[in-house]
């Protein structure tokens, strides 16, 4: 196994999974739930890693703006646990749904409280409890994003947002089932709002690699400041590597041996604490919602590299 030693060997690596996904025919199929989504060509490849000091390498599409759906759960999972500590998880669950990401049955069993924040009924909640402590869900993690990134470019695509919002029946289903539990505290429909604009962030593998850094850095933001705590990067690390990648969660851990988390605009971040942070981007999806090329390269990255969690 080659354990690599200096940060200087990562484009290599880089360059050699570009080449081998390259050869690699089978590239899923893009998300089609909008019209948006379903024209992403799922011949795009992009992958950026990033140091603890905010180095980035890159390969391919790895600067090309892509929407981050559900990646956009980690972050706002981040910044509610930064407000309101443990009484998150008084509302949300921490365990794998074994279940697709936006599933319902589990709801009614488990009296409105979902098993975890990654699935759109986790995150619902995440994003509803982050409005209510800021008055700006959607804002707050934009400002968030564009800090870690650098990049004050970075904006919510609105007509996305409105065709999320157009195709948000299971979404609004989900939502007026847990405020049935008392489970959500703004009104639905505003809930949903910022719930679709969170969805509908743009960002490219580079932004996103240099985002997810604080969870690399236990904790600790790009200025130096601290988000969580050491114990909190922790849980969040922990819970995207169980439930990061929804009823695939098992397989990703065991192919690639990292926090991770995906989203259906082709997007997979991953964390390997305490050395560096990834985004691969490919918009072709597996039965799953994960990206087929985003899952394989990781799985390379970890290969080749030595670097995982085990
Ligand atoms: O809420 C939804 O269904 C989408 N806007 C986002 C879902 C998503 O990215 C799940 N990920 N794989």
């Amino acid at each position: 196994m080659a354990i690599m030693s200096s940060p200087l060997t990562f484009q290599p690596v880089l360059d050699r999974i570009a080449a081998e996904i390259g050869q690699t025919p089978d590239r899923g199929h893009p998300a089609d739930y909008i019209p948006a989504l379903a024209a992403c060509d799922p011949h795009r490849f992009g992958m950026a890693v990033a140091e603890l000091d905010g180095t980035v390498y890159g390969v391919g599409d790895w600067r090309q703006p892509f929407s981050t759906q559900s990646l956009t759960k980690v972050f706002t999972l981040a910044l509610d646990l930064a407000r309101e500590a443990d009484e998150l998880w008084e509302h949300v669950g921490r365990e794998p749904s074994g279940n697709p990401f936006n599933s319902l049955v589990q709801l009614e069993y488990e009296n409105g409280i979902p098993r975890n924040p990654f699935i759109n009924a986790g995150a619902l909640v995440v994003t509803d409890r982050l409005h209510s402590q800021t008055g700006d869900a959607a804002g707050t993690l934009l400002d968030f994003l564009r800090a870690e990134s650098g990049n004050d470019g970075l904006a919510i695509n609105e007509d996305v947002a409105a065709s999320e919002s157009a195709h948000g029946d299971r979404n609004a289903a989900l939502g007026h089932f847990m405020a049935s539990y008392g489970n959500i505290r703004n009104p639905v429909p505003v809930l949903l709002d910022e719930y679709f604009r969170q969805c509908s962030v743009e960002a490219s593998c580079a932004d996103l690699a240099l985002a997810t850094g604080f969870l690399a850095r236990h904790g600790i933001r790009a200025d130096g400041s601290r988000l969580l705590t050491m114990s909190q990067a922790k849980q969040v690390n922990a819970v995207m590597l169980t439930c990061g990648t929804y009823d695939a969660a098992g397989e990703f851990a065991y192919r690639v041996g990292l926090p991770g988390k995906s989203g259906v605009g082709g997007g997979v971040i991953a964390v390997v604490p305490g050395r560096c942070t990834l985004c691969v981007w490919s918009p072709g999806l597996d039965e799953h919602g994960n990206s087929v090329a985003g899952v394989t390269a990781l799985d390379r990255f970890t290969t080749i590299t030595g670097l995982s969690v085990f």
